[in-house]
């Protein structure tokens, strides 16, 4: 038997300008200086379903007109099973820690909060939205990075970059509740609630605390 024990997966989430992307670095940064293997990745990803997303979400090209977000349900889920299978699973396999900026719970937040109108006939978009995902590895955690969406505004107007379609103040506002209430939309999963509105040292500080427990866990 091979004495080479499997990675983790770990994800960070959190509603546009919650830090997770400043986060996800320090963490990184953190573990590696302790010695352990890290690998850092983000959704959507850098191969090609993920470079069709990014079309889609800087407004470059438009996608299924009025399901639109069932569409962009559908291209998150194929790039999710591409993405584990092209970079998250392998580096599992020789024992890396994989930690990924944004996993199926931004599907579930942001594709549910958009398709709000089709939701009226009482269909459970949110129960469509997981089957699409069922083939998705499950985290070994996630943090979820709960900022105030002032907060969060603030910090997108001082990156300065062009937005993108999800970052507008309603819409955001609908999103930080979902994540406040994350464990209802993956049921099973262990999430880890962290306030963001703080300092990044300080948040840096609250993240390690919660994630370092499981990244040696059976
Ligand atoms: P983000 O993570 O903020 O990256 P960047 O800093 O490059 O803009 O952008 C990704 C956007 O995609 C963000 O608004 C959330 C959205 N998203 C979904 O709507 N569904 C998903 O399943 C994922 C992974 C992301």
């Amino acid at each position: 038997m091979s004495g080479l024990r499997r990675g983790k997966l770990l994800v960070f989430e959190g509603i546009d300008g919650s830090g997770t992307t400043t986060q996800i670095a320090r963490f990184s940064e953190r573990i590696r200086s302790q010695g352990r293997t890290v690998h850092v990745t983000r959704e959507p990803s850098v191969a090609p379903i993920g470079a069709l997303i990014r079309e889609a979400l800087g407004g470059k090209i438009e996608l299924g007109g009025a399901t639109h977000a069932q569409t962009m349900a559908l291209l998150f889920a194929a790039d999710r099973l591409d993405h584990v299978a092209r970079e998250i699973e392998p580096r599992l396999a020789e024992g890396t820690i994989v930690l990924s900026d944004r996993y199926d719970l931004s599907s579930l937040a942001y594709q549910t909060a958009t398709a709000a109108a089709a939701t009226a006939d009482g269909f459970d978009l949110t129960a469509w939205v997981r089957s699409l995902n069922r083939f998705a590895l499950r985290p070994d955690a996630t943090v979820v990075v709960d900022v105030d969406p002032d907060v969060a505004a603030q910090r997108r107007t001082a990156r300065g970059a062009a937005s993108e379609i999800y970052e507008h103040e309603t819409l955001q506002r609908k999103l930080a509740a979902l994540y406040r209430h994350a464990e209802r939309l993956v049921p099973g999963d262990c999430i880890l609630h962290v306030c963001g509105d703080a300092a990044p040292d300080e948040v840096a500080e609250a993240i390690a605390l919660a994630l370092t427990p499981h990244l040696d866990a059976s």
